[in-house]
């Protein structure tokens, strides 16, 4: 995996196994994992970007690698599985916001890894498709991210049948946020980046988190808890800035790039 950090608190993280069109296997998983356990705790850090070397994003799990798990037994298989279960666990609950750069194939896993970032930005081609059914298999740790993004109808479509979807199916049903021609994939990366860039990085934390849990909050709790949540940020530093910012009509001190 590559990473490369810029000036603003902007790190991109590459995945780099191009040759296999960056398939993820045990080794991968573990590098990833601990990389977005840190990148949560780094207060310098403020945008994610999540892509993937050559000519896909990801192919989904190493299927050499599963393969070989046929000679492990049911519970070290299962061991194997929750690692991978930690890895989008990781990213989905990564305080950070994350924002997928997606070109050529996000296959099986490589879905799951989008359904686990905050925006996603995909390139005209992309095909995505939870396709382990072709392969005996089924998309069962990426399951709960995968029909909380797309919803149960598009899910026991996409499950069962295996098919491949490109990037204006996916957009319809909200896996994919925004679609660009190949050659604006940066361009369009950047644009998302910086409006990120202009939030304040803790309310950023807490609004992602809302938009996470608030919905399957019955309303007797989701009430209270909006309340105390808008009260602490009104009072908080960031908060207080925020607002006298935009009355001072001057921009934040957290504001970088120009969005
Ligand atoms: N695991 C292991 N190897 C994989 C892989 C995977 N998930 N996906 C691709 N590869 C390997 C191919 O075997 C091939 O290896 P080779 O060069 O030794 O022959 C190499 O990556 C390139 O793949 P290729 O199919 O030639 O590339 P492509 O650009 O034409 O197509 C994909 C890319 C991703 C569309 C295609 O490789 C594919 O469908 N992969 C399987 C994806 C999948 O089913 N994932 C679900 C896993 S649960």
């Amino acid at each position: 995996m590559l990473t490369e950090r810029d000036g603003r608190g902007v790190v991109r993280v590459t995945l780099n196994r191009p040759d296999l069109r960056n398939a993820f296997d045990d080794e991968l998983i573990g590098e990833a994992t601990a990389l977005f356990e840190a990148l949560s705790t780094d207060g310098s850090v403020r945008v994610i970007v999540l892509a993937g070397a050559g000519k896909a994003f990801c192919a989904g799990a190493d299927l050499n690698w599963m393969g070989r798990m046929v000679r492990y037994s049911l519970e070290e298989n299962a061991r194997d599985a929750a690692a991978l279960a930690t890895l989008f666990r990781v990213i989905d609950t990564c305080p950070k916001p994350v924002v997928a750069r997606a070109q050529g194939a996000a296959l099986g896993g490589g879905t799951g890894l989008l359904a686990v970032c905050d925006v996603v930005v995909a390139a005209e081609g992309l095909l995505l498709g939870t396709t382990e059914v072709r392969l005996g298999i089924v998309p069962a740790v990426i399951s709960p991210y995968v029909v909380r993004k797309i919803g149960e109808s598009a899910a026991r479509l996409w499950f069962t049948t295996g098919e491949r979807f490109d990037a204006r199916g996916a957009l319809r049903v909200g896996l994919v946020h925004r679609v660009v021609p190949e050659a604006g994939l940066d361009a369009e990366v950047e644009k998302v980046v910086a409006a990120l860039l202009s939030g304040g990085p803790e309310a950023i934390a807490v609004a992602k988190r809302l938009a996470q849990t608030v919905g399957t909050q019955p309303l007797s709790e989701a009430i209270p808890d909006t309340v105390r949540l808008i009260a602490e940020r009104r009072v908080s530093a960031e908060g207080q800035e925020g607002m006298s910012s935009f009355l001072a009509k001057r921009p934040p001190a957290y504001a970088k790039g120009d969005a």
